[in-house]
């Protein structure tokens, strides 16, 4: 038992570190869930999602060209498909935290419609639409 309770508590640490660590920025995890949603609302209609990319196009060219269009420091082009983190959730985590040291996070700049719209023009990027 003893054994048990020390794997408990050290994995429940390892999740807080994880979670609440990233690279010393601040934690967005909370607005993972809202932000996937409204990914959801604008795919439910045709001019809500051509709208979402457009904005989100902005977004892309003023915040994320610079890089993943270049491939600057290995950033995927995602007009070339993405990387590893496909789930929607993951590409949020990604944008609102950054990745390892090379990706910045933007959870202090962009707002929760702005991630969504950003991830809508990932999408169309990677199905080659934009
Ligand atoms: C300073 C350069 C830079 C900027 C600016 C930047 N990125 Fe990145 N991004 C990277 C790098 C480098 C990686 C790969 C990280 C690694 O593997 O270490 C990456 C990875 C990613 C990934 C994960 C790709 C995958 O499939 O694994 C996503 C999603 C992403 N970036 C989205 C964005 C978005 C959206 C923006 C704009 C809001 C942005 N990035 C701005 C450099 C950048």
């Amino acid at each position: 038992m003893r054994v048990t309770w020390t794997w408990a508590i050290w994995s429940s640490l390892t999740v807080a570190v994880a979670v609440a660590g990233g690279c010393g920025g601040t934690d967005h995890s909370d607005r993972i869930d809202g932000v996937v949603g409204l990914y959801a609302a604008v795919q439910e209609t045709e001019s809500a999602w051509s709208s979402s990319i457009a904005r989100g196009e902005d977004v892309y060219e003023t915040s994320c060209a610079e890089c993943h269009d270049a491939g600057t420091m290995g950033a995927p082009d995602f007009r070339e498909g993405g990387g590893d983190a496909h789930a929607d959730d993951e590409y949020v985590d990604v944008v609102l935290h950054g990745l390892f040291i090379r990706m910045p996070g933007f959870g202090d700049e962009l707002s929760d419609q702005e991630v969504a719209d950003v991830l809508a023009a990932i999408r169309a990027r990677e199905a080659g639409g934009a």
